[in-house]
């Protein structure tokens, strides 16, 4: 446990600083046996904010075996305290809401207003969610025989290595640590190289109520640090989000222990628009499905839209207008809608499909927004939003991820065409219709191929509900009571014979 309670860092420079060449493990802070350093860089000025430590197999080795030694007697608490301290975890977090809000803008160029400090509330709501659920780790009693009590029991799995990406990173991190910290299990988390800094941060704030070894957290490379987490011996499971490409590798490496992993992957997310959908509604939910406030850099993005053609023109015009209405600008301006892309790599990315998308027969593309003006923001990574009309969806711009601020809006005759090309995909981790008929909405519903559909709306993970894809999209569930039972413990199954 970190001694004297941390008090709020308001300044993200200041508290970037002062979070640099360090790891937590063990409950405290330490640098990569190594010493070697990499540099954490604001994606809205180009400008260096913090060295993050590089932690390598030497630094896995000791986070994890700190991790086993703690967990063994994090376990032996009864479940609800267990619960109680991840509870308070999350009412700590609360207290930092603005500070994580702000560290996480600065280095993820996430906008303050409209992402940033919203994701650091959904942080400590997830701990507060998962902190009441102790006492549902619930076994079952089965009738066998009247002589004999028959019964399993929920057990922890014992350490879990958590792979998280840049995108949402507080929030990735909690769906991964609360279930698995109240299952009774003990942590070692790797950073996304891009975004170690608020993570670090949460994890520092949580070290003050947990005992020390029970969350440990590495930033480093993917095949340096994260490789070494799947493959040590004693991280009994994987719980990994990011790309299909790293996600294979990870499953890969788990598949040779035989160890459980939970994959969240990419998306190319339907959104299927009916000639009788509200369109007012319909456009106020494209403009959240695709998260142009987080230039388009989410798994569920609705990256293709298909509308009726009775309407499909007035939406794309709405669309437009709406977008266009977006400020783009400093993310740690209150009065900025969209920030940046995360880096220079994700940018070029997104760049490269624009021009695909250009080049395809047919396609227009309607930039929206308008660039930011400001000097100091000239090296920023932003790209104008995107929306691609006139094209398929056989085109690679509507089959392939971009992650980025970029949408096609693809025009259908009929519902069931609609429904074939919303499926016509190797993803399926979201979808949604827009209709006011009850029986096309709930037919769809059965029919769209994803984990996660909604009707006439477009919400964000909630804490409570399972979230989780079919297809290229992943493995389980996460969020959820569901989650924590099936993907943080073990079941056994125990006889007493009593003749
Ligand atoms: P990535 O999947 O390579 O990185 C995600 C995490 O995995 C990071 O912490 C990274 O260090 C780690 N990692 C990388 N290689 C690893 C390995 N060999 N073993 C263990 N861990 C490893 O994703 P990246 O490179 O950041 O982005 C590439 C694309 O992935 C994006 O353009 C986007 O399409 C997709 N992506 C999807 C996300 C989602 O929410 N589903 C999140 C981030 C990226
Ligand atoms: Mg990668």
């Amino acid at each position: 446990m970190l001694q004297n309670r941390l008090q709020p860092v308001l300044d993200p420079y200041a508290l970037a600083r002062e979070l640099s060449n360090k790891l937590l493990i063990e409950g405290a802070f330490v640098p990569a046996k190594s010493g070697k350093t990499f540099p954490i860089v604001s994606p809205a000025t180009g400008e260096k904010v913090a060295e993050a430590a590089e932690a390598e197999a030497a630094d896995v080795e000791a986070a994890v075996a700190a991790a086993a030694k703690a967990q063994r007697g994090w376990a032996k608490l009864a479940a609800r305290e267990r619960g109680k301290l991840v509870a308070e975890c999350g009412r700590l977090l609360n207290e930092h809401v603005e500070e994580l809000g702000r560290l996480v803008a600065l280095e993820t160029g996430k906008a303050l207003r409209t992402e940033s400090r919203v994701e650091a509330s959904v942080l400590a709501d997830v701990f507060i969610f998962y902190g009441g659920l102790g006492s549902e780790l619930k076994g079952e009693t089965v009738p066998f025989r009247p002589d004999m009590l028959t019964m399993t029991l929920r057990e922890p799995i014992g350490v879990v290595g958590a792979i998280i990406p840049w995108n949402v990173p507080m929030m990735l991190m909690a769906l991964k640590i609360a279930p698995a910290l109240v299952a009774g299990n003990a942590v070692v988390v790797k950073s996304a190289e891009e975004a170690p800094l608020a993570v670090l941060r949460a994890c520092q704030i949580m070290n003050q109520v947990l005992p020390a070894g029970v969350l440990n957290i590495l930033s480093g490379f993917g095949p340096e640090c994260g490789g070494p987490l799947v493959a040590h011996p004693k991280v009994g499971k994987v719980t990994f989000t990011g790309s299909v490409e790293t996600g294979k590798i990870v499953y890969k490496t788990a598949a040779e222990k035989l160890i459980p992993v939970t994959l969240e992957l990419g998306g190319k997310s339907p959104m299927i628009v009916m000639g009788d959908a509200d369109l007012e509604k319909a456009v106020a939910g494209a403009i959240v499905g695709m998260r142009f406030t987080r230039q388009g850099q989410s798994c569920t993005a609705a990256s293709r839209i298909f509308v009726h053609e009775s309407i499909h023109d007035a939406f794309v015009d709405k669309l437009k207008a709406k977008v266009d209405a977006m400020k783009m600008g400093d993310p740690l301006d209150e009065t900025t809608d969209i920030g940046t892309i995360i880096s220079k790599q994700q940018f070029e990315k997104v760049q490269s499909y624009i021009k695909i998308g250009e080049e395809t027969p047919g396609a227009k593309a309607l930039r929206c927004s308008a660039m930011p003006k400001d000097k100091k923001l000239e090296k920023g990574l932003f790209v104008q939003p995107v929306i691609f009309t006139g094209i398929s969806n056989d085109s690679r711009v509507a089959r392939e991820e971009i992650f980025g601020p970029v949408t096609c809006v693809i025009k259908f005759k009929d519902y069931e065409d609609a429904i074939r090309q919303a499926n016509d995909s190797e993803y399926g981790l979201a979808a949604t219709i827009w209709t006011k008929d009850l029986k096309t909405a709930l037919d769809a519903a059965h029919r769209l191929e994803a984990g996660f559909v909604q009707v006439n709306q477009n919400l964000v993970v909630q804490a409570n509900l399972s979230y989780g894809g079919v297809k290229s999209s992943g493995l389980g569930k996460e969020a959820s009571l569901e989650a924590m039972l099936e993907h943080f413990t073990t079941k056994k199954t125990v006889i007493v014979n009593m003749a």
